[in-house]
């Protein structure tokens, strides 16, 4: 194993002692997880949490006098505290836990559209979105009589921004764009583009699912409108995201859902509404889920995400050089800002012939067209192999995908 320069930026062995499900093996291989862009592994800190609440601190939020109640509330509440200060929001009530990053466009589109999209409105989004930043937006617009804009991209896989901001117009209610491809790895110039929405009096919704894990993000300096990610993909639970909008906007939203919690008083003849958070919050929460979220944020904050930055720009520097090297493959996504993803194709072989065999070593990659069909569509392929980093890998990892690759290309001559 080569890494001695891992360790100028992070102390990866020690690093990768905090996540037992790194060395673990896989028939019979050391496992080597690239993919990081569909889940990420969890650290004991989170799993400790997690143990910790159900163990000593379970009840329900909000609603309870006694002690554990009153446990359950605090940590619950110091979690959003912590997002509140991992992306620099100006206040909690701006963070609104969600399910992950589909519910919170969900919750978005359908909320802001019910109230802000009327007949003959617009909503832009961009060509590399993952289906739940389209489908979302397809059914308000039906519904409200709106149309769908969508940003052109070109063969690297970067937006064309002065297309851009020729489909800005006077109808152009909200754009809703992702901050990096889950399948391309384009990092968006998203600030430019909330500038530009600005400038044409609309907002903005960032998709940053694939992005807190990888860079920081502070929705203050972006002056995005919303911002959505999921827990999972930053080291934390499944079944937790996070919605953040600024306060002016959601004050004025309808609410999403209704039922206990998101109310200050119901009869049958009328119900008021409770205040900022709780009224995105219907229902009981997944609590658990919000503290181990937490712990994922303390915990990638005691990395710091400038180290993680500067580490992963490596690995995908060094991948990116051992797959151009490898006859008969094409990476897909090569856009010049570019973030940990390296999605290929290869001559004569199915993407989910090359998953299939390299899971036998011990690789575990994605494969198929990752929830973006249009990509794949845009770039006339049915499907990729994606590998994606996180700052966990290693190089020598690389290695061993990349004499798997090998192996497939014997396999299917
Ligand atoms: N959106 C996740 C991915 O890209 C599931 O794999």
């Amino acid at each position: 194993m080569n890494i001695p320069e891992n360790k100028i930026l992070i102390d990866i062995e020690n690093i990768r002692k905090d996540f037992p499900i790194l060395s673990t093996l896989v028939h019979g291989k050391p496992l080597v997880y690239l993919d990081n862009a569909a889940t990420t592994q969890k650290p004991n800190a989170v799993l400790n949490m997690q143990n910790v609440y159900y163990k000593e601190q379970n009840a329900n939020i909000h609603r309870g006098v006694h002690h554990l109640s009153e446990t359950a509330t605090f940590e619950y509440e110091k979690a959003r505290g912590k997002i509140k200060n991992f992306i620099n929001a100006a206040d909690n009530k701006e963070i609104i836990f969600t399910a992950g990053t589909t519910a919170g466009i969900n919750l978005v589109a359908h909320s802001f559209g019910k109230t802000f999209l009327k007949a003959g409105d617009e909503v832009i989004i961009s060509a590399m979105e993952h289906h739940s930043n389209i489908v979302p937006w397809q059914m308000i617009c039906e519904e409200q009589g709106a149309h769908l804009r969508i940003i052109p991209m070109n063969d690297e896989g970067e937006l064309l921004l002065d297309e851009y901001k020729k489909l800005l117009t006077p109808k152009t209610k909200i754009v809703s764009v992702v901050y990096i491809s889950n399948s391309l790895g384009t990092v968006n110039p998203v600030k430019q583009i909330v500038e530009l929405a600005h400038r044409n009096g609309s907002k903005v919704l960032i998709d940053g699912a694939q992005a807190v894990a990888h860079t920081k993000v502070d929705v203050r300096e972006l002056d995005c409108d919303f911002f959505v990610f999921s827990g999972h993909k930053i080291f934390g639970p499944t079944g937790v995201g996070v919605l953040y909008g600024k306060a002016s906007l959601l004050e004025q939203m309808k609410p999403y859902q209704g039922g206990g919690d998101m109310i200050l008083s119901v009869t049958f003849e009328k119900t008021t509404f409770n205040d900022l958070p709780y009224k995105f919050e219907a229902g009981t929460p997944n609590i658990a889920g919000v503290i181990g979220l937490g712990a994922a944020i303390d915990y990638i904050n005691s990395i710091g995400l400038d180290a993680v930055e500067e580490y992963e720009q490596s690995l995908l520097e060094y991948g990116t050089g051992l797959l151009r090297a490898v006859k008969g493959l094409r990476l897909i996504g090569t856009a010049k800002a570019k973030a940990g993803i390296l999605s290929f194709v290869l001559e004569n072989a199915h993407p989910h012939d090359i998953g299939t065999i390299l899971d036998r070593q011990g690789i575990a990659i994605r494969t198929g067209h990752h929830c973006t069909q249009p990509v794949m569509q845009r770039f006339g392929i049915p499907a990729t192999a994606r590998a994606s980093i996180s700052f966990y890998n290693t190089k020598a990892e690389l290695d061993v995908l990349v004499s798997g690759i090998e192996k497939v290309k014997e396999i299917f001559g």
